[in-house]
């Protein structure tokens, strides 16, 4: 995506930031719509984000997760998707082990198709929460200098993050043992540092990746104690970062190995906006996809009348 593309989605992010913080975060603008979530990969929070962002626009939603699905009976990615499909879906929000499903599955069927992971591919809606994130924080990623730190080679996250930050007038910096970088760096926008504590005192942010355990195949890193020791964000580290520098995680977090638990609940964290945030641009991608010909009108963003609650009930 450019970097007029990208503003436009965070321009449009507001407006549903702003209905998530009504005491009814609900608003009509894809009522009759219909999202269906195929997760093929274990996920807690993306999944929830899309529901609840599908649910906040009115919209109705359709799950598959592979653990409790035919899947184990031996069905084929594409027929798992034209069932899911058949159920009226207007959009399918698609996250599976293998990169590239994302873009496989949308040339099968006419329905749009949301990546929400692809393998080590792309993470392109997390990218978008992590720019709005910074952005509400900063007013802008211009010149701001962010590091990503850790399992570069397995990260999704990194590999659509670095593209949106740069796009949006960052510089990006990756720190990790050269055991955790792709093979092929060459050509990326990016420079690369194998040591943190060098840098701490320069950054406006530092994004730290989560050790994917479950991609690690080969020993990689000699322990995740030494890893936490090398480029872990301990305490101590936190504590020499500038004082309006921001931390970051996709979570789930390792705690005590990329992050300690006070570096995590430090006042420069903003691990929980990114939470918040994820919603409010989901909110905003799908309904550029599927909304009323993608200017949001009025009547788009009113209350919900029969969702209200009788007068005095507390939420
Ligand atoms: C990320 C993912 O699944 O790629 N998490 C997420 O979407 N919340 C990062 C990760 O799993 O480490």
């Amino acid at each position: 995506m450019s970097r007029s593309d990208l503003e436009e989605i965070l321009d449009l992010t507001d407006t549903f930031a702003e209905i998530g913080r009504r005491p009814i975060p609900k608003v009509p603008a894809l009522r009759g719509r219909t999202v269906a979530t195929a997760f093929f990969e274990n996920s807690t929070r993306t999944r929830m984000s899309f529901e609840t962002a599908a649910r906040r626009l009115s919209a109705d939603t359709v799950a598959f997760s592979a653990g409790s699905s035919s899947l184990s009976k031996g069905e084929s990615l594409r027929d798992t998707v034209e069932v899911v499909a058949s159920y009226g879906a207007d959009l399918l929000v698609v996250r599976h082990a293998m990169a590239g499903t994302a873009h496989r599955v949308a040339d099968w069927t006419d329905l749009s198709v949301v990546n929400a992971g692809d393998g080590c591919h792309e993470h392109p809606t997390q990218a978008l929460l992590d720019c709005y994130t910074l952005r509400e924080q900063r007013g802008s990623l211009d010149g701001m200098r962010i590091a990503i730190v850790g399992d570069i080679r397995h990260s999704r996250v990194a590999r659509s993050n670095i593209l949106a930050f740069t796009a949006l007038g960052a510089e990006v910096v990756l720190v990790a043992p050269a055991t955790l970088l792709p093979p092929a760096i060459d050509g990326w926008p990016v420079t690369v540092f194998h040591e943190l504590d060098l840098l701490l005192a320069d950054l406006d942010a530092v994004y730290l990746l989560r050790m994917q355990q479950e991609r690690i195949t080969e020993g990689l890193i000699p322990s995740l104690r030494e890893y936490a020791n090398d480029f872990g964000l301990s305490t101590d580290r936190v504590a020499r970062m500038r004082s309006d520098a921001l931390v970051l995680h996709p979570g789930p977090t390792n705690r005590g190995v990329e992050i300690s638990a006070e570096a995590a609940a430090d006042p420069r964290s903003v691990i929980l906006d990114q939470v918040v945030n994820g919603v409010s641009v989901r909110m905003a991608v799908l309904f550029q996809l599927l909304g009323s010909g993608q200017q949001l009108v009025a009547a788009d963003i009113e209350p919900v009348g029969d969702d209200a609650r009788p007068e005095g009930v507390d939420r």
